[in-house]
């Protein structure tokens, strides 16, 4: 079946039918542009977070633009690429009293991975589908829906769909066609995806929990992309992923409006767990755009369990 068709039997409504089929064709449009390596090297310019920018997330950062400009249902865009929220149902207003029937407003994280593109490891892209409005003092929770692509040896695609379930689809030459439906995260499981083992030298709590994973010898599968890692645990419906800070970075790296609180969605939705480390990442109030934070996600009980040493 067809995303287009499985997303009308799923009950999406109408508007947010069309802007996730918008999603789905930028992201078509990355993937051939990751795929064929048309945008390799560095853009010489950096984003917001002082990160040197690809000509591959400039790229996906302007084919999500794009797509996203033609429908008028959106009203904010925010990126990881961007510096700022843009509120594009106004530009497109302009100075007429054209009636902004904006629904949805919407923050991506066009390319994650950068840093594995130029060694051919699987690459993402993340999409989060919230009410209009500005995305500042939103909570994850409120989102309609979320789109994950993994960009490894064959494109897919999750769409996590409030109260709905997280759905997997593959890119084929006749489109996204569903593969798995109604994907589940079970209580717990030996899978473990531990990002910043730096932080380990300063955050003693992270260098027990680390212990704890060898001496219960769990599985590490991890391979430095939020986006397949975290499409590890749902696929094999367990595991653990976390990205914690230290002293010297207590937020970590990840960004909670564009990584943290979308990954996060589509987990819960799958009957996984998700925290900042002291409450559920649905909760955490977005207060600017560029805001980290740490991140630990997965089958309940283990991020029960590594909870327990981070505290
Ligand atoms: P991005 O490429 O969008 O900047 O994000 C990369 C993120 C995420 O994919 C991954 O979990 C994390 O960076 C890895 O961080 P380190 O390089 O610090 O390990
Ligand atoms: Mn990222
Ligand atoms: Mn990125």
């Amino acid at each position: 079946m067809q995303l287009d068709e499985h997303l009308k039997t799923l009950g999406a409504d109408e508007g947010l039918h069309q802007v996730m089929m918008a999603c789905a064709q930028g992201v078509y449009e990355i993937s051939n542009i990751v795929r064929t390596g048309a945008a390799l090297g560095y853009a010489g310019t950096q984003n917001v977070f002082g990160e040197q920018q690809l000509k591959l997330d400039v790229a996906s950062n302007d084919v999500l633009l794009k797509v996203l400009r033609e429908q008028p249902l959106v009203d904010y865009v925010a990126s990881e690429e961007l510096p700022e929220e843009i509120q594009i149902s106004k530009q497109k207003a302009g100075t007429g009293n054209v009636e902004n029937s904006a629904e949805f407003s919407i923050a991506f994280d066009p390319l994650d991975g950068s840093s594995l593109v130029d060694v051919n490891f699987a690459v993402g892209t993340i999409i989060g589908i919230y009410p209009k409005g500005s995305f500042i003092g939103k909570k994850p929770g409120e989102m309609h829906a979320a789109m994950i692509a993994v960009y490894g040896p064959r494109t897919t695609l999750f769409v996590a769909l409030k109260g709905k379930g997280v759905h997997q689809y593959l890119l084929t030459d006749g489109g996204f066609m569903l593969q798995k439906t109604e994907l589940k995260i079970a209580e717990e499981g030996k899978y473990f995806a531990p990002g910043n083992l730096r932080a380990c030298l300063k955050n003693p709590g992270y260098k027990r929990l680390v212990d704890f994973w060898l001496e219960g010898q769990y599985t590490l599968r991890y391979s430095g992309g939020m986006v397949p890692d975290i499409n590890h645990i749902l696929l094999k419906g367990k595991g653990v992923f976390t990205y914690p800070g230290y002293t010297d970075e207590p937020n970590g790296k990840l960004r909670l409006l564009f990584e943290c609180g979308t990954m996060g969605f589509a987990i819960v939705e799958a009957g996984g767990a998700v925290s900042d480390g002291k409450i559920s990442m649905m909760e955490k109030s977005i207060e600017a755009i560029d805001q980290r934070c740490p991140i630990i996600a997965g089958s309940v009980k283990e991020v029960e369990k590594a909870l327990s040493f981070l505290i």
